[in-house]
């Protein structure tokens, strides 16, 4: 395998590479690396103002997209190098047609975990199919549980129809449902302890994630103005909020949470599931980054935020050996920040979270 001082030159987009010796033994180095996320469309059916500005976004054309075997292509290197987890993500990811035949791909190469996070529009038709297909685990993104305001923030969702997607994916077997609410300041923010209240009832993950400010949206067009952290509720009030309703929350062990991520997990007592907070804002967690992202068309990314990013398209195109997708992973690796930037440049739907 190809050391970082012997990976052949690529055709990196953008980045830098300072070599800080801890930090090459940490995210930085390719043994870290545990989750490829890998946004199959920068497509949506919902329009969220935290994720696209009043004007729109323009989509890119479906003939600039990687195919299922280029997908596949690029999680088999990333199996080879030590990746166990695969999550699935848009744009929102059950509006790409060939969905379930990437799933099947992925399948059949032996992830540990293969999870989705989408907006459950579409479960009712897809859960049973994407479960036999090789799904392991959905998260779903809810950020209302007013119908009226989740119509408002998402442009026109229906939240009866989410209701009715997690009922399917629970009838096609999905048992560890994940739920993310994304707090932002004065707009759904009165809501987060009837959030919490969900985890009384059922065995699900309840998870608050502050707002991260990437590309353009309307949250940021509405707040801005000098606000350094526009939309930030910090997850320290969120937890308080939480408490105050459902009582105090103790830390569980992350590793008996499935999946790989970020959060970090509560339970309390009474309740049947669990609390977890995303706080990327307040508290980056970027040193214990274990993950790459692959854009829809094929750009891997070493970073949510500001980063480099290895344009894979050229190498796909061409054949891809194994070796050079290899070195892209590794380099890519390597230009992880120590710590993200304030804001990102890309929209959120063109990387997925
Ligand atoms: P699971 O716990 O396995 O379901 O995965 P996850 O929490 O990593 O994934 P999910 O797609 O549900 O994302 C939850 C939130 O965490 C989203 O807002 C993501 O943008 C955010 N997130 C996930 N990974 C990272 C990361 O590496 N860095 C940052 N800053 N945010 C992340
Ligand atoms: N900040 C934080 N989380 C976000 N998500 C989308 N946009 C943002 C943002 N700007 C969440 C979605 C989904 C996950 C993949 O990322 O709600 O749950
Ligand atoms: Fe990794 Fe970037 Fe997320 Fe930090 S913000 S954890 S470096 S992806």
């Amino acid at each position: 395998m190809a050391t970082l001082e012997t990976q052949i030159p690529l055709p990196i987009l953008d980045g830098h590479q300072h070599a800080r010796p801890a930090y090459a033994r940490g995210p930085r180095s390719i043994d870290s690396l545990r989750l490829l996320r890998i946004s199959v469309t920068d497509r949506c059916n919902l329009r969220c103002v935290y994720c696209m500005p009043e004007k729109g976004v323009k989509f890119l054309p479906r003939t600039a997209l990687l195919s299922p075997g280029q997908i596949e292509t690029v999680a088999r290197t990333a199996r080879d190098l030590g990746v166990t987890h695969v999550k699935l993500t848009g744009g929102e990811p059950t509006v790409r047609r060939e969905l379930l035949e990437i799933v099947r791909r992925l399948d059949a190469i032996g992830f540990e975990d293969v999870s989705l996070t989408t907006n459950g529009l579409q479960l009712n038709r897809l859960a049973a199919p994407l479960r036999e297909a090789g799904v392991d685990r959905i998260t779903l993104s809810i950020d209302s549980l007013r119908a009226d305001r989740y119509r408002k923030i998402t442009g026109g969702g229906r939240l009866d129809l989410v209701h009715q997607g997690i009922e399917s994916a629970r009838a096609a077997g999905f048992s560890r449902i994940k739920i993310n609410m994304v707090v932002i300041r004065g707009l759904n923010d009165d809501e987060v302890a009837d959030f919490a209240e969900l985890a009384r009832e059922e065995a699900w993950t309840i998870r608050f994630i502050e707002y991260m400010p990437l590309g353009e949206s309307r949250v940021l067009e509405d707040f801005d103005g000098g606000d350094e952290a526009p939309g930030l509720l910090e997850n320290h009030e969120v937890r308080s909020r939480i408490e105050t309703r459902i009582g105090p929350l103790f830390p569980v062990n992350r590793a008996s949470e499935t999946g790989v991520g970020p959060a970090e997990v509560f339970t309390s007592e009474g309740l049947r599931g669990r609390i977890g907070f995303i706080s990327a804002m307040s508290q980056p967690f970027c040193e214990q980054c274990n993950r790459l992202r692959l854009t829809a068309t094929g750009v891997l990314r070493a970073c949510l935020f500001d980063g480099g990013e290895i344009d894979l398209g050229p190498m796909l195109r061409a054949g891809a050996d194994t070796a050079s997708l290899a070195g892209a992973f590794q380099s890519c690796v390597a230009m992880k920040p120590e710590t993200h930037s304030a804001r990102g440049g890309r929209q959120m739907s063109q990387l997925g979270g």
